[in-house]
């Protein structure tokens, strides 16, 4: 084979090796997490062993009302929330953990509800963005979001919402490394971030009244 073909040959088959390996880090990765999913959705709190397909029922308590409700045990909160309770504000973004668009407040900590299993979540207090109303007004973070013009297209809105309401439960005045890290597990595809910060800085002000 003449030499510059060769060359074309051996540069062909690295970088098909690199692609080939890249992909089977980024796939190894996401099969384990489902394993893992799937191992933890088969046994629940009693370590009872729950047979695939089988529903077992379950009682969540979501923006203060009680649902009862048959679910199978690798069910996600977000696909019960979305699915069968018809509260969409959650948003399914990546799925696995990434994006933060399905965040929910859980007994006030900010979780992934897409990684969260429903049976998981039962005798907790759920809280989605639904949920932060203040009867048939906004509540201060949703009024703070509009008012800073800190959304695009909307669709990580929810989850920066819930984010932001679980911080400010906590910590009443955030500085911005504070707010900034807390609010990091929520990506903006939009990057509306300048004015999302301004936004929770705006509703922490509203929340303490000055
Ligand atoms: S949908 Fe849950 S983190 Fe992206
Ligand atoms: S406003 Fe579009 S993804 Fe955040």
């Amino acid at each position: 084979m003449p030499l510059k073909n060769q060359d074309q040959e051996q540069n062909r088959s690295r970088i098909n090796r690199r692609v080939f390996l890249k992909t089977m880090g980024v796939g190894t990765m996401s099969v384990c997490l489902e394993q893992h999913l799937a191992r933890a959705s088969n046994t629940i709190k009693s370590g009872r062993e729950v047979p695939a397909g089988k529903k077992i029922p379950i009682d969540l308590i979501v923006n203060q009302n009680k649902h009862h409700l048959l679910v199978e045990a690798r069910w996600s909160l977000l696909f019960v929330l979305r699915d069968k309770l018809g509260l969409t504000g959650s948003k399914q973004g990546c799925g696995r953990g990434e994006c933060g668009a399905c965040t929910v407040l859980i007994n006030s900590i900010p979780r992934y509800a897409c990684l969260t299993l429903a049976v998981e979540a039962q005798g907790m207090q759920i809280e989605t963005v639904e949920g932060l109303m203040d009867g048939e007004d906004l509540g201060p973070v949703q009024q703070a979001f509009l008012d800073e013009d800190a959304f695009q297209c909307g669709y990580c809105t929810p989850g920066q919402v819930v984010a932001a309401e679980g911080l400010l439960r906590k910590v009443e005045d955030p500085d911005a490394e504070t707010l900034r890290l807390s609010m990091s597990g929520n990506l903006c595809r939009c990057g509306a971030y300048v004015h999302i910060e301004k936004a929770v800085k705006k509703a922490a002000q509203t929340r303490s009244g000055r």
